[in-house]
């Protein structure tokens, strides 16, 4: 479905330490990280070095096998209290995407399935649960490509804000899932709009890159020049990806999303959010309790220029996500289908 060259998250062939390749240094370089400490990981994550809400699940998964790997405990429940603590420091990286907290639980349930068995033998399936989440991511990637696809006709238009590609998710993307199907499938003469996404530039590092790579008719532009493309009639659908959605669907994405949702609902563009059952929390009635990452002020102020570009002492506002209202959202593209308002009802049909 995709060519994408890059690994973005695994276990080493060894087993002892998680590979990701450092984003923060795209595009202009490649380099493969190995990490095998605890504050490695969690800073790997906090710093973006890897991130995109399911690569961060993953890495955490892969990062709480490694650290059940080292420890010495006497009995499962001393082994538990540990591996509780280290969970909890790896849940403290990032606040927003919900899969960092699914993927940790889902390791902690896979241990205390194992409660009676020799501590090696729970460590193993750990590390079989842990793969085993990022051949499912994968696959939800891919389901969601093929449900998303039929959206992309020839001519189009189709704009995308961060990224929520290959980069983003283990392969193939959220986002890009039916872009990249599409694209396998022959539909011709489509070109992607690639939001910059300011302050951290996703959409222009990440998105136009891994775009290119894999051969798709990319432009990128500023995010204050989405409005002026839509006037003009040049873009026909927006596909971006999601860091948790509450149950009643309004969807937590990277900032600015919510402007171009509105800017898509003014000229009647469709709308859809694509994201794996993992992004969604059905414990969240409404957007209105996810929490909203707050970043250091000089991603704002000075980080990409050459010079500082704001005066010294300037009060930043930096949030890293925004909410969009469901009443935004066409539909929720998912490994399972597309959802459509109301939200709650569609899944729970899918046993959500
Ligand atoms: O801060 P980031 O780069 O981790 O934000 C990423 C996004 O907002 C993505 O759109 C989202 O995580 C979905 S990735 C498939």
């Amino acid at each position: 479905m995709s060519d994408f060259a890059i690994n973005t998250v695994d276990l080493s062939p060894e087993g002892d330490a998680l590979c990701i390749v450092d984003q923060t240094l795209l595009p202009g370089t490649v380099k493969m990280l190995r990490l095998t400490a605890q504050k490695d990981i969690w800073q790997a994550i906090y710093t973006l070095q890897v991130r995109g809400a399911p690569a961060i699940g993953i890495a955490a998964a892969i990062g709480m096998y490694l650290a059940a790997k080292e420890i010495v405990a006497d009995d499962f429940d001393g082994f538990m209290a540990q591996f509780a603590e280290k969970k909890a420091y790896l849940a403290s990286a990032r606040p927003t995407a919900v899969n960092l907290f699914w993927a940790l639980d889902q390791m902690e349930a896979c241990a205390l399935s194992h409660r009676g068995e020799a501590l090696p033998a729970v460590v193993a399936a750990l590390r079989a649960e842990a793969m085993c989440l990022r051949e499912e991511d994968i696959a939800m990637c891919k389901a969601i490509g093929r449900h998303g696809a039929p959206l992309i006709q020839p001519g189009m238009g189709v704009l995308t804000h961060c990224n929520a590609g290959a980069l983003a998710t283990v392969a193939y993307g959220t986002a890009t899932a039916p872009i990249y199907r599409a694209k396998e499938l022959g539909v011709q003469n489509f070109t992607v709009y690639c939001d910059e996404t300011r302050p951290l530039l996703q959409g222009a590092r990440l998105t136009a890159f891994e775009l290119m790579q894999n051969g798709v008719d990319t432009c990128l532009l500023c995010d204050n020049m989405a409005a002026s493309l839509m006037q003009q009639g040049r873009v026909q659908l927006v596909l971006v990806g999601a860091d948790r959605i509450a149950r009643n669907g309004d969807a937590a994405n990277k900032i600015g999303t919510l402007g171009v949702a509105i800017l898509a609902a003014h000229y009647g563009i469709p709308f859809y959010v694509c994201a794996p059952t993992s992004t969604i929390d059905m414990a969240m009635a409404d957007g209105g309790g996810i929490e909203i990452e707050q970043r250091a002020p000089a991603e704002v102020t000075e980080m990409w220029y050459q010079k500082r570009m704001a005066p010294e002492g300037v009060r930043v506002y930096n949030p890293a996500f925004d909410v969009t209202g469901h009443g935004l959202i066409t539909g929720i593209i998912t490994q399972h289908g597309i959802a459509k308002a109301p939200y709650e009802a569609a899944f729970r049909a899918w046993g959500l």
